[in-house]
């Protein structure tokens, strides 16, 4: 669907305080032009924008979420705050495309405080893009109540990704090589759609079923799920006591 022509994008700017924040206000002081969609969050660290913080963006309905920071080995924190960001971007960019929000709304970029042109080129260009991408959930063709559900069901779940990622998920080289080699091996797509997406899936399943969504064709149409899927979830769920099956119909056990 094309987005409406007097669409006017919200998108949420972390911006790191000692580059990023430097070169918007470049950006601003040389007057460089960039479109009003931006506002900004000013924090110490790219680092600091927790996986919560992109999902509660969006669950408030952000057209676009903007990460930036300092370009990798500038950041001003040990261990390089700049690369858990990086870490960061990559799995919630997963976790979104799960849930059904199209990851190309979120967008990291290291932007030095010298780089006030630069800061303008990047936000003209994520500005276009998220204008192109229209309203949140129009270029997903998904109910928005229905993405803010999931996105809710993956902020509830970002303590137990925490526990993951400092167990299993630890990068080896702390270079953007090494974090792109990392996130793109077959071993750990394997074990995060095992550990982390299928729990997310059973969550939502869950939720929906709450929510009175009792059949699996309905189920996996409001979650946007293959049916097979949620077929395989609701026998797991089914096997733990925890749903009860009927033909095609599910129902929470504690709930009948
Ligand atoms: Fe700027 Fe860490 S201080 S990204």
């Amino acid at each position: 669907m094309a987005a409406p022509s007097d669409f006017k994008p919200i998108i949420v700017g972390f911006l790191c305080n000692w580059c990023c924040y430097g070169g918007a206000d470049l950006c601003g002081v040389s007057r460089f032009q960039y479109p009003p969609y931006l506002r900004v969050i000013r924090l110490m660290c790219s680092g600091r924008v927790d996986l919560e913080f992109i999902f509660r963006a969006f669950a408030k309905k952000a057209d676009g979420v903007f990460i930036g920071g300092c370009h990798l080995g500038d950041c001003h924190y040990n261990p390089e705050g700049n690369y858990d960001a990086l870490g960061n971007s990559f799995v919630a960019k997963r976790i979104l495309a799960d849930i059904g929000v199209n990851p190309d709304r979120l967008r990291l970029e290291w932007v030095s405080a010298g780089e006030g042109i630069r800061f303008a080129e990047v936000m003209n260009e994520f500005g276009a893009k998220i204008k192109s991408l229209g309203p949140f959930g129009s270029s997903e063709g998904r109910d928005v109540a229905d993405l803010q559900s999931g996105l809710e069901a993956a902020t509830q779940l970002v303590p137990y990704y925490k526990l993951v990622e400092r167990e299993r998920f630890r990068v080896p080289k702390r270079t953007e090589d090494g974090y792109r080699e990392f996130f793109a091996r077959p071993d750990y797509d394997r074990l995060f759609k095992e550990l982390i997406l299928d729990k997310l899936a059973m969550a939502r399943i869950m939720g929906a079923l709450r929510a009175g969504e009792g059949s699996a064709g309905g189920i996996s149409q409001k979650l946007g799920l293959e049916p097979s899927r949620v077929a395989a979830h609701l026998e797991l769920l089914s096997k733990q006591g925890i749903v009860r099956l009927e033909g095609n119909q599910a129902q929470l056990a504690l709930a009948a």
